[in-house]
């Protein structure tokens, strides 16, 4: 497995790939992999003869309040993860690679990037629609991965894929979780031993307001409260949102009668996590 640092080395390898007439697979990443990002590079793997393994911490999608600084970061066991899990190429360029000086070009959306996530971090969809634009144009991959924990971004994703016409088929993947149920998160390090207990509290809430719907409840008002309630049960937890959406426009749902996204996002302490369902 190789590492490149520069646009021109990834372009130059996945051009010899192409030449073999071969596949090609990317899973962006912003590294400190864990089993969640494992999963994406191994199903990429198998559904692809080469694959690409973005590590690069976007500083776009961070706003100034944000962890962008202490964002976890550990390079020789994100090439490791990837090494084992059977990828060809990680591409992990310094933010000046990415974007030069006087870089002034985005790619923004209208629509599903106002809510949820968009509301409290509102410049984050067009950092990551810009920096996964920019690796479509610079790796031209034939399958792109990405994990359904970030549910908003895989919908804006797709959104923008098919928008902007890349042919690139963008594959959704399930949310792996701990053995106890916290959604895998390179966040999930900033939890210490209380705020990692307190932090179970986002799936058990989940968890229930799925059973209320699979008993047949259509209210999506009536869901939400539930996991409102459960979640204000924890002292640690502060509630970012809790919404029930049409998982095809992201907008809120009052009767569960369609694909619904169940998303939430919650601070447990300083730590922002986020962890949602879909029903279809
Ligand atoms: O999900 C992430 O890790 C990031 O948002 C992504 C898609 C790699 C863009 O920086």
């Amino acid at each position: 497995m190789e590492v490149a640092v520069t646009v021109k080395e990834v372009r130059d390898q996945v051009k010899e790939w192409r030449r073999q007439g071969l596949s090609v697979g990317l899973v962006p990443t912003m590294g400190y992999l864990h089993e969640g990002h494992k999963s994406l590079i191994t199903r990429a793997v198998s559904e692809n003869d080469r694959v690409v393994v973005s590590v690069f911490v976007n500083p776009m999608q961070f706003g100034p309040s944000e962890d962008l600084e202490s964002y976890p970061r550990d390079m020789d066991r994100d090439v490791a993860v990837c090494k084992d899990a059977g990828a060809a190429l990680v591409f992990s360029p310094e933010a000046c690679e990415m974007y030069h000086d006087g870089f002034s070009s985005y790619v923004d959306m209208d629509t599903l990037t106002g809510g949820l996530c968009g509301k409290s971090r509102p410049i984050h969809f067009r950092g990551v629609c810009t920096v996964v634009a920019k690796l479509f144009n610079i790796v031209v991959p034939d399958k792109a991965y990405f994990g359904q924990k970030d549910a908003q971004q895989l919908a804006v994703i797709r959104h923008m894929a098919d928008d902007l016409s890349y042919g690139i088929e963008i594959i959704g993947c399930p949310i792996v979780r701990e053995y106890d149920g916290l959604a895998k998160s390179s966040r999930n390090t900033y939890l210490n031993d209380t705020e990692r207990k307190a932090a179970l509290i986002l799936n058990k809430s989940l968890l229930e307001g799925k059973k209320l719907i699979e008993a047949g409840e259509k209210d999506a008002d009536k869901v939400r409260n539930v996991i409102i309630d459960i979640i204000n049960t924890e002292p640690l937890a502060k509630i970012d949102y809790v919404e029930l959406v049409s998982w095809d426009t992201l907008e809120p749902v009052k009767k569960i009668s369609e694909p619904v996204l169940a998303a939430i996002a919650v601070f447990i302490g300083k730590t922002r996590l986020i962890d949602n369902f879909i029903v279809s």
